[in-house]
């Protein structure tokens, strides 16, 4: 009878959710590079989920690795079909995930403390508690497959000592968390935002929601640039999401990833 009600159960959320399929493993390399590897073998990966106890060799942005202790978090990734998005839209994405994160642990802790470092780290205060990896896929002038892996401190409470400023959910409230409501909580926020066509009002619902929940926007605080350590604000970021920031002088500067650190 319960495996009825289970089985009922997954059949509603897969109508509501749309059909996905979940993938789980005790360990795993990286569900990122999972799925990259099923999609450049030339197979439908979209609205599939891989989900893993654990990763030998999790990536993080750029060269950086992802730890995670063995069953305490949520390591896992989701191939979205992009092909409605222009690939010079893609940063919508990015904004669109970050919200999502957002959206789903505001039920858990307060909003007023939950930040977007740009471009896709979610942070508590000036703590890390989430960090997201897209690999999008380009065809043309649109966007291909997107695959979003996510990896969300849950219930780990000690961290590698050499992480800058790790946290996660239980560090902050003291409780345990369900990793399967929070998979389903993000995978239903992602969907439902996702599949929105992005008309005018939705993009810029997006920007202002994402503008409002952005790292230091508009203040002053210290960063690394050009070999400097400078006082500089962000004021923004372009059509591509690249940063935009002030310095003291007045003069703008428009960064990628590699060209600043933030001083946290
Ligand atoms: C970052 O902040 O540097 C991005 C981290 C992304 C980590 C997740 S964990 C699940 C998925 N698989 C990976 O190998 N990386 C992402």
């Amino acid at each position: 009878m319960q495996n009825f009600i289970k089985t009922a159960l997954s059949i509603v959320q897969n109508v509501y959710f749309r059909i996905m399929k979940i993938t789980r493993f005790k360990n795993i390399d990286s569900t990122n590079s999972y799925l990259q590897n099923l999609l450049d073998e030339g197979e439908n990966v979209i609205d599939n989920i891989v989900v893993t106890d654990f990763q030998t060799s999790g990536k993080g942005q750029g060269k950086n690795v992802w730890q995670s202790e063995e069953g305490k978090n949520l390591l896992f990734s989701i191939a979205l079909d992009m092909s409605f998005l222009k690939a010079e839209d893609q940063f919508l994405l990015t904004q669109i995930v970050s919200l999502s994160m957002v959206e789903v642990l505001k039920k858990y802790l307060p909003e007023e403390s939950l930040f977007i470092k740009w471009p896709n780290d979610i942070y508590f205060n000036d703590k890390k508690i989430s960090g997201v990896l897209i690999n999008n896929e380009i065809k043309g002038m649109m966007m291909g497959t997107s695959i979003i892996g996510i990896g969300l401190n849950v219930n780990q409470t000690s961290f590698d000592e050499n992480l800058p400023n790790p946290i996660s959910m239980k560090m902050i409230t003291g409780k345990d968390y369900d990793l399967e409501e929070i998979l389903l909580a993000v995978y239903k926020s992602l969907s439902y935002r996702v599949t929105e066509s992005p008309s005018d009002s939705n993009t810029s619902f997006v920007v202002q929601n994402y503008n409002k929940h952005l790292f230091r926007y508009k203040q002053w605080a210290l960063y690394e640039h050009e070999g400097l350590i400078k006082e500089m604000m962000i004021v923004g970021y372009d059509k591509f999401g690249r940063l935009i920031l002030k310095e003291k002088n007045d003069r703008e500067v428009v960064c990628d990833l590699k060209d600043i650190v933030f001083r946290i």
